[in-house]
Formats: structure tokens, sequence, C-alpha cells
């Protein structure tokens, strides 16, 4: 069985009515990231914070998968087929996506705000992290440490982790790579680009695509207009 992997941005979430980051309507352009997703806005004020992500999650649990999550999920019938998202919604989830890896984390779980995945510092120790259907309030406390839970969610300059070990494997046995609705500006998910480079089939789905990519095929429109043909036109080639 051959193996795809799509690396997914905003966009791809986009028509199920979940707002990008960088659109011109979109979060960073009505919130200020430092207030919402830093460390430094969290010890500044953590109900601001909390009410940013309430209105997320309130906003996923309303969306619903749209014809491009549907179709990733049909090409799991002839493909293994990989999620790399920076999405935290669970829309690929829900339309039964099996391979899916959240790189900036999931907002349907919450963990200790000391927890050790949060940054190398001697203070973040806590393996708390479990999930849950309700937004996290202030006085919400971990139970093992008694500090206050956050959503699991990666905020700027905290620790992302690449799983470098599992991507050299997976570098392996890539036939196909897509990449659809991001601005691939944040690092080090925006790497994988490079990382997955060397593979010869590729596919950029964006209504603006990046410009500097060099050996994609662009496919300039939104996902729901573009990958159910694409999925249609692979399953129909590959056995
Ligand atoms: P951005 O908001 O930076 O980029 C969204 C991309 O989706 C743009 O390239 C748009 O052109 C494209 N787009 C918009 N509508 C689309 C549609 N209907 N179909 C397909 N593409 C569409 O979002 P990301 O690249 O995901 O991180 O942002 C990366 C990270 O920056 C996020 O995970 C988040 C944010 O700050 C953190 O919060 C840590």
């Amino acid at each position: 069985m051959k193996t795809i992997v799509i690396f997914s941005g905003a966009g791809l979430s986009a028509e199920s009515g979940i707002p990008t980051f960088r659109d011109s309507n979109g979060l960073w352009h009505n919130h200020k990231v430092e207030d919402v997703a830093t460390q430094q806005g969290w010890r500044k004020n953590k109900q601001l914070v909390l009410d940013f992500y309430k209105a997320r999650m309130e906003n996923v649990v309303k969306a619903k998968p749209n014809d491009a999550h549907k179709a990733i999920a049909k090409l799991q019938d002839k493909f293994n087929v990989i999620n790399i998202t920076q999405n935290i919604d669970d829309l690929l989830e829900r339309i039964k996506c099996k391979n899916v890896w959240h790189l900036h984390g999931d907002l349907l779980s919450r963990k200790c705000e000391y927890h050790l995945s949060i940054l190398d510092d001697p203070k973040f120790t806590c393996d708390y992290l479990e999930s849950h259907t309700e937004p996290v309030k202030l006085g919400d406390l971990c139970p093992k440490c008694n500090y206050q839970c956050r959503p699991n969610v990666v905020w700027f300059g905290e620790k992302v982790d690449m799983k470098n070990d599992s991507i050299k494997e997976l570098i392996k046995i890539t036939d196909i790579f897509i990449t659809v609705g991001t601005s691939v500006q944040v690092y080090p998910a925006a790497s994988f680009i490079k990382i997955f480079n060397y593979v010869s089939r590729k596919y950029i789905i964006d209504p603006n695509p990046v410009g500097s990519l060099i050996g994609f095929n662009k496919l300039k429109g939104t996902a729901v207009e573009k990958i159910p043909n694409l999925v249609d036109e692979l399953l129909k080639q590959e056995i």
C-alpha cells in the first residue's frame, strides 16, 4: 500500500466555519498573539486566555467535517494516509481518519500549566494530560500537582514535538506529499515542507499557494474545491 502524507493548516477547516489565523478575517487580526498564545500572556491574564480557547472550543463543537475532510478519509480505502496537522480541531478524527498527529495540540484535551511538554525548564515536570469535553475554567486544578489546568495547545515559544525518529522512518516510505491550507509561516511546523521536499509527487492546495515552493503541483483553490477531485484522481490511478 502506498503512503500519502497530508500536511494541513487552518485552511483545511475554514469551510467548516473555523476561522484561519492570518487571512483578512483571521484570528490574529482580532486578537493579539502575545495576549492569548504565549506564556507571558498566560501569566498576565489567565482568564483572557481561557475565554479565547473557550470560544475556539465552542466553534469547533458546532463545526462539521467538510467535503475535504471526507475525501481525505476516503483516501484511506487504498492508501496508508498520515495526517500531520497544525489544527487543534478534531474534524479529521470525527470523519474516522486513523493517523492524525496534532503538532500544535488539540482543544479537546487539557494539561497542567507545568506540563513537561511545554518547556525545557526544571519547573515543568508534571505529566497530567487528559481528554475533556468542557473548556478549562479558572480554578480547574491539576489533579496531580494542584496548579491551574490549561488547554492542551502549543503556544508561541513552547516546544513542538517533531517526532524526529518517526519522521526519519516516515520519509523513507512516503510516495505522495500533500500540503493544504497553511501559510507555512510558523516554525518548526513549516519545516515539513523541506523535510518532505525529496518526495517526487507533491501537491499544494491553497487559494494563495506559497510562491516559492519548487517541485509542487500547485492547485489554486479552496480545500473543498480541490481535495475531492484530487482524491478521486488518486483513487483511480493507484492500486
Ligand atoms: P494561517 O492562517 O497562517 O494560514 C491559512 C492558510 O489557509 C492561508 O495560506 C490561506 O490562503 C489558506 N486558506 C484560507 N481559506 C482556505 C480554504 N478554504 N481552503 C484551503 N486553504 C485556505 O494558518 P496556519 O498556516 O494553519 O499556531 O497557521 C499555522 C499556525 O499559526 C497555527 O497552527 C497557529 C497559528 O498561529 C499556534 O497557535 C501555535
